[in-house]
């Protein structure tokens, strides 16, 4: 079997664990297993192994990569302690297959599995993670990467996924800091202490190998739960190429910083123009680490012909919007601790702040509704009819930044404080800064109901989840 023909035989290939290298394991016409699982793992500068959570044994879990228009089959196998799900954050799968329990299926219990299977359809960086109270699961370590791989691929050296992630141990024994702790969901969320690239310690000492004169696309995505990044790259000015999964043209990011909320991905260009043998730290602005360095092989630099080829995406086939006669809503984000006092609606009965956080660990609101994982009624935010345009004015009445997340459909950013965005921008997840204003429109696709919620998952843990209704 030739290359080419290896790649059409195979719907599905899956790297081997440690994400971003380019491993493929031969092809299968079996569903993949996902074997939900503790595993222990070792980080340096603490003082005894963490138990965390992995997909088949390892942190992050394996990659998936397919091609657009392949079929994902996986078989979750939940070897956890408790129920999980698997959801496919940003891939527009059909609505029995989002992984949201309760919503779109039953939560797979202890030694139970749960089949899915659905076409990717849009080219792309994705990822999947559980969710049945996401800010533990995922601060636990479950999480993997998916790439969907475009038809016409920009031609490049190195295709590395970069799943960034936070942990937060006790220094001493390795063990998890709790998870519930309401004064954290009330504010900025659970920041770990301990960050990790790929599931490996983050830092100076990450060895980012690349040669002079290659380019490189670098797929990031942000899996801390609460932890918001602001990636540089000393002496090297990358491109944002996708957001979201979904093409955007090739552009600078603003002050040479990328952007990270939890939940969002960025597609980057780093063409390495760098002397053999130097070093160059990636760090975050954010939090004044470092995270990385791209060190330079001893390598004689390659022509910079490759610095010229085209880096244009094509874009995914989305919806066209009908922005002429579009139904609007404003939903806004009110709550936390250091905000003015508010009463929410919990089960259908108004509660006030104190309450809602002393009995309910509940903090934040969407249109004053406040949605606990197990509530026992859902009132939709809004009710659409299939095929129709919605215009969302999403206000952030809260100091706190939220990344606003909507299963299942692409939302296009229209204006972030009356200021239209300068170019087609299309997201799952959408981030607004504190008192921000942003005006987003979508077309309703499949009927269901599907979740919109604030990926900053302490705020989603503590009542900041609603439900689209598409009729
Ligand atoms: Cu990545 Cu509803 O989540
Ligand atoms: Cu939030």
């Amino acid at each position: 079997m030739d290359r080419r023909q290896f790649l059409q035989h195979s719907a599905l290939l899956l790297a081997a664990s440690g994400a971003g290298r380019a491993v493929a394991a031969p092809p299968t016409a079996d569903p993949l297993s996902l074997r939900a699982g503790p595993l222990l793992r070792r980080f340096r500068g603490i003082d005894a192994p963490t138990e965390v959570w992995g997909y088949n044994a390892s942190l992050p879990g394996p990659t998936l990569r397919l091609r657009q228009g392949a079929r994902l089959r996986a078989t979750l196998e939940n070897q956890l302690p408790e129920v999980t799900t698997l959801h496919w954050h940003g891939m527009r799968v059909p609505h029995a297959m989002d992984g949201v329990p309760g919503i779109t299926q039953p939560p797979v219990a202890p030694g139970q599995r749960f089949d899915y299977e659905f076409v990717a359809r849009d080219a792309g960086t994705y990822w999947y993670h559980p969710h049945h109270r996401s800010h533990e699961q995922i601060g636990r370590g479950l999480a993997g990467a998916v790439i969907v791989e475009e038809a016409q691929a920009p031609e490049v050296d190195q295709d590395l996924v970069w799943l960034l992630a936070d942990f937060k141990l006790d220094p001493r024994t390795g063990a998890h800091a709790p998870f519930d702790v309401i004064a954290e969901h009330a504010e900025s969320g659970r920041l770990g202490n301990v960050f990790t690239i790929n599931g490996e310690l983050a830092g100076a000492d990450f060895d980012f190998p690349v040669q002079s004169g290659q380019r490189v696309r670098l797929r990031l995505i942000n899996a801390a739960t609460a932890r918001v990044f602001q990636l540089r790259f000393a002496q090297h000015a990358p491109l944002q190429i996708a957001f979201d999964g979904q093409a955007v043209p090739p552009h600078a990011p603003s002050e040479g910083q990328i952007a990270l909320a939890p939940g969002q991905r960025v597609d980057l260009i780093l063409d390495c123009a760098a002397a053999p043998e130097s070093r160059h730290l990636v760090s975050d602005a954010a939090s004044g680490r470092s995270l990385a360095t791209m060190r330079y092989l001893p390598l004689p630099a390659l022509a910079h012909d490759r610095f010229k080829a085209p880096l244009r995406l094509a874009r995914n086939e989305l919806p066209t919007l009908n922005l002429k006669k579009p139904s609007e809503h404003t939903i806004e984000f009110k709550g936390g601790d250091s905000g003015p006092p508010i009463i929410g609606m919990v089960d259908g009965k108004p509660v006030p702040y104190k309450d809602m956080r002393e009995r309910h660990k509940l903090a934040w609101t969407l249109n004053s509704e406040s949605l606990a994982e197990d509530a026992k009624t859902i009132t939709p935010l809004l009710v659409a009819k299939r095929g129709s345009t919605q215009v969302l004015n999403l206000v952030n009445s809260t100091g706190f930044i939220h990344p606003m997340h909507l299963h299942g459909n692409f939302m296009r950013v229209l204006s972030q404080n009356g200021v239209r965005r300068p170019f087609e921008e299309w997201r799952d997840t959408v981030a607004l800064q504190p008192f921000d204003e942003i005006q987003v429109a979508f077309v309703a696709e499949e009927p269901g109901d599907w979740v919109f919620h604030c990926h900053l998952l302490e705020h989603a843990a503590a009542g900041m989840v609603g439900v689209f209704r598409i009729e």
